[in-house]
């Protein structure tokens, strides 16, 4: 039966009751995590948001009536209990911060009862991700989700804090937009009032943050809502969110500067980690060089080396091949992993081939000096030890290389490289190793599209030395635009803009747009530039990341409340779901069947 709480004030949250309430009446409210009935006495651990505490229920304090009712508690009962703080007399506690308190019952209240939960409310659940996602209002019990919502909440407090102190305005923008191409896929909603037509939810408020500039609003800040119809992994959700920033009359090192305090002051306030300033930068060129990647994990070496010199006469058709096609050959050198048997080396190139390479190059020094290697019979002596010492190997080091475009080498050497630091247990999880990739490519020519497309987006503004390239050499115009990198996961970016219209006109030449169609889609931002724009630029963090690294956990699902799965569908509502024909009609949409498309 359901009591009310009539007449009952909560005093505290279940951990907040501490010594110095000893020998005072509290009242607590919460779930029974557990019961333990020990004949005169029965135990009940109570949880809230703030932890446990452990609530005696005695017959001579609590009556018959309450004793009677205290025996049938279970798991996740909601309570009320109303009775003194004492100082444990046994079973002090060392692991919980309430282990040397207890409260002995006067009255209790049975707020509301609860069915078996289908997996036990408790740390570090072992429970089928599945499960857990379908009952996710149970899991977000757990205490290890409700210490990741408590720290999400306050990085957005501590966000809003310092970018308010520093002169930030939080404004809001549409979720109901156009769509406008150049980026990833966007989510559309049908209009009702005008047929056949769709608003886009945004993928990021970067168009309606550079008007707000145009506006005045010189300083901008939202944590905002995006959406992007892209394929899922760990550190990527459907709709996540943005803490999103726009400034005018700056450069890059003004937003660089705003945002290094900003992560000190967060990464400080919300985790007590304490960052030096200023980050290292990395020009994009650098960080594809020795990494393979623009978000480098900076935590440990195997870096790339690059042996095309060493290896453009050599006898091995793979390697000269791949030069011969304007490519490269690479490689890293796993320190010590030369006993690695065959069969896992046989693995790692099927890893190779997963990241789009055609194989993967291996070479073992033996403890001996010999070579076991599935290329060495096609090199002369010299050769292997010219490789061998630009790579700089030694006895029981296992060399791996991959030879093909650069963009292929990179992908896999990259991938390769933090595999085998994950496998080697190098990745040192107390650093937070944070970094500046600048200078990066303005353009990225796209096969899919057989032209070239932004690699930020459209607005972004290129090197003023690279200007006049933008014409006759796209691919090596540099653009003004940034990454913050954290331990190997790209945590923001952003750009200086452009606001000149001329250089504007050229990029949209460059990226393949008529004056007309770059109009039909940016019009009003263009339009918005005749009237005055000033310099601005910005940048935004994926809230969800940030949280994710903060945490210590290694999916973004653990910092969202309401995550979705691989396939972008909520396990627990069932999202997306039909609706019915009505709806649709009033949308004037008709649903092809499979069939009926085939
Ligand atoms: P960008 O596209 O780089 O830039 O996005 C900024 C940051 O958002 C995070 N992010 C995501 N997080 C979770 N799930 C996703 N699907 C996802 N996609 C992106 C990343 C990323 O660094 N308007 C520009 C910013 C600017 O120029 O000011 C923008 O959206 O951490
Ligand atoms: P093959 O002569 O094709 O049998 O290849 C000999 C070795 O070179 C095998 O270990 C292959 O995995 C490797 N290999 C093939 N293609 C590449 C490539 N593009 N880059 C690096 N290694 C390769």
């Amino acid at each position: 039966m359901s009591e009310s709480m009539q007449g009952l004030k909560r005093t505290h949250r279940c951990a907040e009751v501490s010594s110095g309430n000893i020998g005072e009446t509290v009242t607590v409210m919460g779930w029974a995590q557990r019961r333990r009935n020990l004949g005169a006495l029965i135990f009940v651990d109570l949880r809230d948001r703030s932890g446990l505490l452990q609530i005696v229920f005695d017959e001579n304090s609590v009556g018959s009536g309450g004793f009677a009712k205290a025996a049938t508690i279970r798991n996740e009962f909601v309570l009320a209990v109303t009775g003194t703080a004492q100082k444990r007399e046994a079973a002090v506690n060392e692991n919980l911060k309430t282990g040397d308190i207890e409260l002995i019952a006067k009255e209790i209240r049975i707020l509301s009862e609860s069915e078996t939960p289908p997996f036990p409310i408790e740390e570090d659940s072992q429970t089928k991700d599945e499960l857990r996602l379908k009952y996710r209002y149970l899991d977000l019990r757990r205490p290890d989700l409700q210490r990741n919502m408590m720290l999400r909440s306050k990085v957005a407090y501590l966000m809003r804090e310092f970018m308010a102190k520093e002169g930030f305005l939080e404004i809001e923008t549409p979720i109901l937009c156009k769509s406008t191409p150049e980026g990833a896929r966007d989510y559309l909603v049908p209009s009702r009032i005008h047929a056949g037509k769709f608003y886009a939810l945004p993928q990021s408020p970067q168009l309606y943050k550079q008007l707000l500039m145009c506006s005045g609003y010189d300083r901008y800040f939202q944590i905002a809502k995006c959406f992007r119809d892209e394929d899922l992994r760990a550190d990527r959700q459907p709709e996540f969110t943005q803490a999103d920033m726009e400034l005018s009359f700056v450069d890059m090192d003004d937003v660089i500067d705003v945002n290094e305090r900003l992560l000190k002051y967060v990464f400080q306030e919300a985790a007590g980690v304490e960052l030096t300033l200023p980050f290292p930068r990395m020009p994009w060129q650098e960080a594809m060089d020795r990494f393979g990647s623009d978000k480098p994990d900076t935590r440990f070496g195997m870096e790339l080396t690059d042996v095309s010199t060493v290896v453009k006469d050599c006898g091995f058709g793979v390697f000269t091949g791949a030069l011969n096609e304007g490519g490269s050959v690479r490689g890293i050198n796993v320190k010590g992993c030369g006993a690695m048997p065959r069969k896992k080396i046989d693995k790692l190139a099927e890893f190779a081939k997963g990241c789009g390479a055609k194989g993967l190059a291996y070479l073992v020094i033996n403890e001996d000096g010999s070579y076991k290697s599935s290329f060495a019979k096609f090199m002369t002596e010299s050769e292997l030890s010219g490789l061998v010492s630009a790579m700089d190997g030694k006895a029981g080091d296992l060399l791996l290389f991959a030879a093909d475009k650069n963009k292929i080498v990179w992908n896999v050497l990259g991938a390769l490289r933090l595999m085998m630091a994950k496998e080697l247990g190098l990745l040192d999880e107390s650093k937070f190793h944070f970094l500046w990739i600048t200078d990066f490519p303005l353009f990225e020519w796209s096969e899919e599209e057989n032209r070239y497309m932004a690699m930020h987006h459209p607005f972004t503004m290129p090197k003023e030395e690279d200007l006049d390239k933008i014409d006759v050499n796209p691919a090596s115009v540099r653009a003004e635009a940034y990454d913050i990198v954290l331990n190997g996961t790209e945590l923001g970016g952003g750009s200086v803009r452009i606001h000149q219209n001329d250089i504007q006109e050229k990029m949209f030449q460059a990226l393949g747009f008529s004056k007309e169609s770059a109009y039909e889609q940016f019009g009003f931002l263009l339009d918005a530039f005749r009237y005055g724009v000033p310099p601005h630029a910005g940048l935004a963090y994926g809230l969800d990341r940030m949280v994710m690294h903060l945490a210590r956990t290694d999916s973004i699902r653990d910092v969202i409340a309401f995550p979705k799965v691989k396939d972008a569908s909520c396990l627990m509502t069932e999202a997306p779901g039909e609706v019915e024909a009505a709806q649709l009609q009033e949308l004037s949409l008709n649903i092809k069947t499979q069939e009926a498309q085939s």
